[in-house]
């Protein structure tokens, strides 16, 4: 039985009274036992972050890392930086670090080294643009990039990802994927994990993520192979982001 996993990516957004207002309500909740839940704050505040969420079932994660021990690049956080501060989960491979920051699947693979090897889950994002989509490749970009970070990971390794299928197309759009066309892509997914090892495929968390929010998620995470949610522009509110984690129970 895969646990579901909900994790709010703040992105460059929040603030210090953000992450104390998670931190006293999430504390009088009673989140359902059986779903993980981490908030991916900026790095900025995750001592804070750590601090808040003491008494609450929250835990943090990161957005990203450098995948470098250390040394000279200005403005980076190393995977052992992030492992100091309590993350047990950071994002490699969001489409906007792609887009954004040229980071290629070389580059999300360096990270999710880095980070499995400093004792983090890498939580893995793909997902097609929608020309590719239009095009009918929505499939084969989504398992290009699964292969590219999972063909350099040894079988444990493997075993400690979290996959986030994301389509780009629905990413801060409003427009979510139907539960059908996020569930086609999650098995597909699936499927791909079994070439790797039959048991991969049965524990691996595969997450949706895309405008997901609290109207919609109760429906995506019926589905299958969603196994819970990647959330952003929801994951401030946290009303609508205990609203969510609550239908993943
Ligand atoms: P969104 O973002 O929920 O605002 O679409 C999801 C993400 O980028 O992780």
């Amino acid at each position: 039985m895969r646990m579901p996993l909900i994790a709010g990516n703040w992105k460059m957004n929040g603030s210090l009274a953000l992450v104390d207002e998670f931190g006293q309500r999430c504390a009088n909740v009673d989140m359902p036992p059986s779903v993980e839940v981490v908030v991916l704050p900026p790095a900025p505040y995750l001592a804070a972050a750590q601090a808040a969420f003491e008494k609450t079932a929250l835990q943090v994660g990161a957005q990203t890392l450098n995948p470098e021990p250390g040394g000279a690049y200005t403005g980076e956080v190393s995977a052992a930086m992030l492992a100091e501060f309590g993350v047990g989960y950071v994002l490699v491979g969001h489409s906007e670090r792609r887009s954004l920051y040229h980071e290629d699947d070389e580059a999300v693979s360096a990270r999710a080294r880095a980070a499995l090897d400093a004792g983090l889950s890498p939580i893995l994002c793909v997902g097609e643009t929608l020309e590719e989509r239009d095009a009918g490749d929505s499939e084969a970009v989504v398992l290009s990039q699964v292969k590219a970070v999972f063909d350099t990971l040894d079988a444990r390794q493997r075993e400690r990802m979290v996959i986030a299928y994301e389509p780009v197309w629905a990413i801060g759009t409003g427009r979510t994927a139907t539960p059908e066309q996020a569930q086609a892509v999650h098995a597909a997914i699936r499927a791909c994990l079994v070439d790797y090892d039959k048991g991969l495929a049965t524990v691996l968390r595969l997450l949706y993520g895309g405008s997901m929010k609290r109207e919609n998620a109760a429906e995506l995470l019926a589905q299958p192979d969603i196994d819970g949610g990647l959330i952003g522009g929801a994951s401030l509110k946290v009303d609508d982001f205990l609203a969510i984690c609550q239908s993943a129970g």
